[in-house]
């Protein structure tokens, strides 16, 4: 029987190492597997974690497989089992769907919607759209314009009747007190009581908090008396928490059980990250060639070079986990995420004859959900086209990927190949996790703690005492 979730696959044949940097790198790789899958994890399960270590957020690790087996003994009464039924709620009752949170509360989910689904989800109609909810993210900033365009999209100030045209919020904080999100809530909170004619029932049904026990968010949430509300897990940091709750209700928003699969990736990406030895273990060998490059040549900026519009937000969602985890002590390398064949007409100047401090990990899809699409005939040939109008999208985008690395390589720029069979939940699931779990493997390969940003509380600090609220 074939695999119905086939791995993706890493392939470092473009980075230029040989056989004795790969077995040099082996040890220290498979040390700081050990560290991540049995040191973190016993210490975050005994819950006396030395102080060097402080945050330790492993919760991410173990998550796919307890939330997968929590629902299969109990469809209903376990945590995924109670997201769907949220999701199905909120999808039968309103048309439009507002997520507000700031970085690893709302990074995740986005990632979600543009990699699955359709590329204009939220123009389809509400039966095109498969009777899920139109999806738009606020509380990410403090943009006077952007946050009044979106209430003006959900009809503020008038009184929302029929499903078409009522919307309703999930507020997504771990701390329940981030400026940005909370500024937004209050605001949307207020257009969303009048669309109701100040319901506060109705409200109460319509506003999903995601946040931890305690703070802001929870004591607004019970003032509410909100009906569905989650936990952000404790030992979950916000940029590790996409398949917590915290992605897992706005992906089951859109997609509905479809989350099981996203889980399941994930859930199949432990498995091989456990089991696989440094060679063919795209975990490992991911950080392998990364920390290589960096320490033996100095190439710092890794460029995650998406071959596929709908990853984009996937690479930004990447690009905040590195740069949060490893950037601390004056270290960590620099991610930047592009789209191709996109950006080549931006930046491949650079990236060909610019500083030789990139890495190009190209992040490719091998099968495209949709039919090949060719260029096609045409009476008007001042193109020149017809001469490849049997070509197709798939195999032009192929064209420009090998074109690409053999002209990098030309230039000694080192690339490498991840491979997604397919772009569904499932990859994406295995996508998700193996970049979270190789951000830590480094953190510890490198001895820098990836979890916690005590650096971003600084600007926190200086905006509120600028507001005079300290
Ligand atoms: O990765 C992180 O922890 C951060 O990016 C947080 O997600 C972000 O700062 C939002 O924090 P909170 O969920 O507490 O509002």
């Amino acid at each position: 029987m074939t695999n119905p979730h086939p791995l993706l696959t890493y392939d470092p044949a473009g980075a230029g190492l040989t056989d004795a940097d790969r077995a040099a790198l082996a040890g220290p790789l498979q040390a700081a597997r050990d560290e991540v899958l049995k040191h973190d994890l016993d210490d975050y399960h005994s819950g006396s974690i030395p102080e060097k270590k402080k945050p330790l957020d492993a919760g991410f690790i173990e998550m796919p497989e307890r939330l997968l087996a929590d629902y299969r003994s109990d469809p209903a009464g376990s945590e995924l089992g109670r997201i769907l039924q949220s999701a199905d709620r909120l999808a039968a009752a309103v048309d439009r769907v507002v997520v507000l949170g700031i970085g690893g509360s709302y990074m995740g989910a986005r990632a979600v919607m543009e990699a699955c689904c359709h590329p204009y989800f939220n123009e389809l109609s509400r039966a095109e759209r498969g009777g899920r909810p139109r999806m738009y993210f606020e509380g990410n900033n403090v943009d006077n314009d952007a946050s009044q365009g979106l209430l003006d999209l959900l009809g503020r100030g008038t009184t929302a009747a029929g499903v078409d045209r009522r919307w309703a919020i999930v507020v997504i904080s771990k701390s329940g007190g981030t400026m940005e999100t909370a500024v937004a809530l209050r605001q949307f909170l207020a257009a969303l009581m009048q669309s109701l004619g100040d319901d506060v029932a109705a409200l109460a049904e319509l506003v999903v908090p995601i946040t931890g026990n305690t703070g802001k968010l929870a004591d607004l949430a019970d003032a509410i008396g909100c009906t569905d509300r989650y936990l952000v897990p404790d030992g979950v940091g916000g940029r590790f928490s996409v398949l917590s709750p915290v992605g897992l209700l706005p992906a089951a928003l859109l997609l509905g059980d479809g989350v099981v699969q996203l889980l399941e990736g994930a859930a199949a990406m432990n498995a091989h990250f456990r089991d696989a030895p440094p060679g063919s273990n795209a975990v490992l060998d991911y950080v392998g060639v990364c920390h290589h490059l960096e320490t033996s040549k100095g190439i710092d900026l890794r460029v995650l070079s998406a071959w596929a519009k709908s990853l984009e937000a996937v690479g930004l969602w990447y690009d905040q986990l590195l740069a949060e985890s490893l950037g601390k002590d004056g270290r960590g390398a620099t991610p930047l995420t592009v789209v191709n064949t996109r950006d080549l007409h931006s930046r491949a100047q650079q990236h060909q004859e610019g500083a030789a401090d990139k890495v190009f990990t190209n992040l490719i899809v091998d099968r495209w959900t949709r039919k090949p699409l060719p260029v096609g005939h045409s009476d008007w040939n001042q193109d020149e086209l017809n001469e490849i109008a049997e070509r197709t999208l798939p195999e032009i985008m192929t064209a420009a990927i090998d074109g690409t690395n053999t002209a990098y390589r030309t230039d000694n720029r080192p690339t490498a190949d991840i491979r997604l069979p397919r772009l569904d939940a499932a990859t994406l699931g295995q996508l998700l996790q193996m970049l979270m779990l190789a951000t830590v493997v480094e953190g510890r390969l490198i001895d820098i703690n990836p979890y916690g940003q005590p650096g971003v509380e600084q600007y926190k600090k200086h905006m509120r005492k600028n507001l005079g609220l300290e």
